[in-house]
Formats: C-alpha cells, sequence, structure tokens
C-alpha cells in the first residue's frame, strides 16, 4: 500500500451547512488533519429529491473530488445521501466512506418513556435504511418519524446571521408531539446534519425533560480511529468548496473560518 500523503486532506461533504455540525467534532479529535468542506448548494436540499437524484448528485460529485483532491477519507455528513447512496459510493472509490445515519441506536439506549421522535429530512424519514436502523436497535419503542424541511432552511439562515421566524421550530416540535402517542416524547433524533446547529432553537420548542441525540460524536471517533497513526500536515488553509457560487456566501464567511475554513472556493 502507498504511503499516505501527509497533506491529503479529509473531505466532508453535505448538501449545505448541515456537515459543519460533524466538522466541529472533528476538529476536536483531528485539529491537525487538513480538511475540505464540500457543500453542494447548487442542489440544495436534498430532502425534496427523489433517490434517483440524490443518489446521481453524490456519486458524481464525490467521484470528480475524489480524483481531484486525492482525499485520504471522506465522510458524507448528510444523513440524506449516506441513508440513500453510501453503499454506491463505497462501490466505486477506493477509500474509507464513513457515512451519517440517523442515531437511533444511542436514542434508544437513552430513552426513558420508550417513546423516541425522530426529524429528519422527507427523503431520510422513507429510507429502508431507517426501517432497518429501527428494526434492529429500537425493538420494543416506539419511533415516531417527521419530515422538518423548514430546520434545513433555517440553519441555513441562521448560520449566515439571517433572522428565522420562530414559528419554525415550534411547527417541527409539533410534527412529533402531534402524532398519536408523542406526548410521551422524551428524546430526539435529529437525523439530518443541519438540525444540531439549531438544538438550543430546538430545546426550547420542545421544552423541557426532552433530550436530543445526533451522530456527530460518534462519527468523529470513527474518522479517527480510521486515521489514526497516519501523518496530517496542512499545507495550505483548509477550503469550503461550493458547487455554486451565488451571492448569500459572502455571508457565511466569518461562520466557515470560525470552523477552520478560510478560503472559499467554487468546485
Ligand atoms: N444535511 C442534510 C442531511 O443530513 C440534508 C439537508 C437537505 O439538503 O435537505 O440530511
Amino acid at each position: 500500500m502507498s504511503e499516505i500523503d501527509p497533506a491529503a486532506p479529509l473531505l466532508l461533504f453535505d448538501s449545505g451547512v448541515g456537515g459543519l455540525s460533524v466538522l466541529a467534532e472533528v476538529r476536536q479529535l483531528l485539529p491537525a488533519a487538513p480538511v475540505i468542506y464540500a457543500a453542494d448548494n447548487g442542489g440544495l436540499p436534498y430532502g425534496p429529491k427523489t433517490e434517483a437524484e440524490v443518489a446521481a448528485r453524490v456519486c458524481g460529485l464525490l467521484g470528480r473530488m475524489a480524483e481531484r483532491f486525492r482525499p485520504r477519507l471522506i465522510c458524507i455528513a448528510c444523513n440524506t445521501a449516506s441513508t440513500i447512496a453510501l453503499g454506491m459510493v463505497r462501490d466505486v472509490l477506493e477509500i474509507p466512506i464513513v457515512g451519517t445515519v440517523p442515531a437511533i441506536k444511542p436514542a434508544a439506549e437513552q430513552t426513558r418513556s420508550g417513546t423516541i421522535g425522530l426529524l429528519g429530512t422527507a427523503a431520510t424519514i422513507r429510507q429502508p435504511y431507517v426501517d432497518r436502523l429501527e428494526a434492529e436497535f429500537a425493538q420494543g419503542k416506539r419511533l415516531l418519524r417527521a419530515a422538518a424541511p423548514e430546520l434545513v432552511a433555517a440553519a441555513e439562515a441562521k448560520l449566515r446571521g439571517q433572522p428565522v421566524d420562530p414559528a419554525v421550530y415550534a411547527r417541527a416540535a409539533a410534527s412529533l408531539r402531534d402524532q398519536p402517542g408523542g406526548e410521551a416524547i422524551d428524546t430526539v433524533v435529529l437525523a439530518c446534519t443541519h438540525f444540531p446547529l439549531l438544538e438550543p432553537e430546538l430545546a426550547d420548542a420542545f421544552g423541557p425533560g426532552v433530550g436530543f441525540v445526533h451522530g456527530a460524536g460518534g462519527i468523529a471517533r470513527r474518522i479517527a480511529r480510521l486515521v489514526d497513526g497516519q501523518p496530517l500536515h496542512r499545507a495550505t488553509p483548509d477550503a469550503a468548496l461550493f458547487t455554486r457560487a451565488d451571492a448569500g456566501l459572502a455571508d457565511l464567511t466569518g461562520t466557515l473560518a470560525s470552523y477552520g475554513l478560510h478560503r472559499i472556493e467554487e468546485l
């Protein structure tokens, strides 16, 4: 096996800013790792798209980026893309691919009432992948699912410093609470990487007695294990790449810098 280039980046991929919730955890564990953060903002949002559309974008973009940037590892920091395309991407690329899938297992361990809520995108919540996680880890529990597409836009706005109508959070909470048995929810899986960026707002909307779980910490630990022992050297400032150069990207500069991403480029 060839030597790892110390400057070979970790490539984190999402449709938008959601993957930053994963990057924050990766930074904690691997501060010296060179990172490329890639956002398919030209395809955002993924949630309302068909499986075929998401798979085509994700496989095409990751294939292109793997050739161009030679990452040591790719993290699909997006539940929608992972639950649809993780297997396909692993089939075609020869580097480790770490996915982001709904944290149903820790939620099932944590719930005391036995009723778990799951907020994701419309595409994620209908995936057989989620059915399998439920069957494997949440047996004997009740898992209520709801799509919360407005939260994706809310996270994008919040990180650009734009105001968000708090009714968005109330509607997301109600979409679970108003389902039969929803009043017993004590644990909510944030099954979209955008949603942990809104945890304080969601905590207010759900009220006391509800805990939130997501996969970012576990994903970062998995990445750290996979690169354990490899040389890490940041040869150039870490970059954020976007598939569409829209005017709003300028509003993200400060946020991206706070995640250690000091260059913005178009893919
Ligand atoms: N951040 C993404 C996820 O984890 C998807 C958001 C979207 O593009 O709809 O599912």
